[in-house]
């Protein structure tokens, strides 16, 4: 019976065939061992020379790693193992012998790690990364179906900038300027009129010009956009969503997260209510602390994770100035020169995981900031229609997928928590 090795302790005392990838093998005299990988799963199979045909037991001599080889073999219980099992194998088929394979058990560089990249996602902690993106993918899908949430793709060629002008990919659209989507947001708002709570998550575009464990060039972002929904509901939002994916990767990826060594109890300990702080709280403290920052500095990395390493959980910054932030966010009516935005930043190091805001839906309000921020009317006529027919308070946010994966698995930097990233001068694979 073919089978996948993550099933196989369904199948204790069967003989089963298994196809996948040599990892290792090591053998002596009459026995041998190989590591297996499917894909599902790793398992050790167990080959007796008293037990195999000629063919099969030249095999384990000629195999090397990353060949791709067809088993079969009984499956029998083995508490050591991390699969709780091993096979023990009757035959030994090679499909095809792998030259040698350029990433060795042995240490390598990150730079040749990630030139070989393609190959590097068949490493064990790798594959874990991509595992624990996948159910935070399906975990963030299921959060907002199971709200009543309506998904809306928004486009990623586009005409009009959402988080300013300095970090546009720009392309030619027959004749016309268009950049790839930095955020799907101003699609979301419209929708938001027509279906109340929608979201939208795809990869999303940034040209940022500096190199950091922090960045990529595109990366994944979720948005929530609520209509009237405001600026309380809006950080209770985020705060659920938050926990709902740290449980549910702890709930289902116990595995990945042994592989990559993470501390569980740091994500046990997140519950909401999340510590929230003032901007404004936040720069006193930051210079009770000793660090060089004064009120309308935009935060970096380094104040960021001093702020929220105050607290060991995430921690909700709120009411920025309106000159460090967006265009559309809605000013504070007790302090107009703030604006009612959230930033969620993780702990550890890892800094803004989340932005969002409530919106201004004032339509000459809004038409006055578009103005101030010298951005071209223009393209954002239709925009300003939503406050124009039928206006209402919104709010919403957005979490880039990475940041989220990087934290909850504890990976320093983001460029393994994708696939394939796309990282400053850097293109290939
Ligand atoms: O704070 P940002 O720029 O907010 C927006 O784009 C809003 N339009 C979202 C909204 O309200 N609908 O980006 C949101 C999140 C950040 O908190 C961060 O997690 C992630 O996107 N992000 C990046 N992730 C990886 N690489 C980059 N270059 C990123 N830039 C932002
Ligand atoms: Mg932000």
């Amino acid at each position: 019976m073919r089978a996948y090795i993550s099933e196989l302790s369904k199948h204790i005392g069967e003989t089963v065939t298994l196809e996948g990838w040599l990892v290792k093998k090591r053998s002596s005299g009459k026995i041998g061992f190989l590591q297996i990988r499917d894909g599902s799963g790793d398992v050790q199979g167990v080959a007796s020379r008293a037990d195999l045909d000629e063919v099969s037991w030249q095999a384990i001599e000629e195999l090397t790693q990353e060949s791709t080889l067809r088993v079969s073999g009984v499956v029998q219980e083995d508490k050591r193992a991390p699969s709780g099992v091993e096979v023990h194998l009757g035959k030994i088929e090679i499909l095809a012998i792998s030259p040698e394979f350029p990433i060795s058990p042995k240490e390598h560089g990150v730079s040749f790690l990630m030139e070989k990249r393609h190959l590097w996602l068949r490493s064990s902690r790798q594959r874990a990364a991509l595992r624990v993106r996948s159910e935070v993918s399906q975990g963030i899908r299921d959060f907002f179906y199971e709200r009543g949430f309506t998904l809306i793709d928004s486009p990623i060629l586009t005409p009009a900038a959402c988080e300013g002008t300095s970090t546009l990919f720009e392309t030619d659209y027959f004749g016309e300027q268009a950049y790839l989507s930095q955020s799907g947001q101003l699609y979301l708002e419209p929708a938001a009129a027509a279906l109340g709570k929608v979201y939208c998550f795809g990869p999303t575009f940034r040209a940022e010009k500096s190199k950091t464990r922090r960045h990529l060039m595109e990366f994944w972002m979720v948005e929530p956009e609520v209509a009237f929904l405001e600026f309380g509901g809006l950080c209770e939002l985020a705060e659920e969503f938050v926990c709902a994916l740290v449980a549910r990767v702890l709930d289902r990826c116990s595995a990945e997260l042994a592989t990559l060594e993470r501390d569980r109890s740091v994500l046990e300990s997140i519950t909401a209510p999340f510590p929230r702080i003032t901007y404004s709280d936040a720069i006193d403290a930051l210079k009770a602390d000793g660090l060089d920052v004064s009120w309308g500095d935009d935060l970096g990395a380094e104040e960021e994770t001093a702020l929220a390493s105050r607290f060991g959980k995430p921690v909700l910054l709120t009411h920025f100035p309106a000159a460090i932030k967006a265009f559309y966010m809605e000013p504070d009516p007790d302090n107009p020169d703030q604006v009612l935005g959230v930033d969620v930043l993780a702990p550890e190091g890892y800094g803004e995981i989340i932005g969002g805001s409530q919106r201004i839906h004032d339509h000459d309000l809004l038409l006055e900031r578009i103005r101030a921020h010298d951005l071209p009317l223009e393209a954002f006529d239709w925009y300003l229609d939503v406050r124009k027919f039928g206006t209402f308070p919104h709010s919403g946010f957005g979490m880039g997928l990475e940041r989220f994966v990087a934290w909850v698995t504890g990976l320093k930097h983001l460029r393994e928590t994708i696939p394939y990233p796309r990282m400053l001068n850097k293109i290939y694979p």
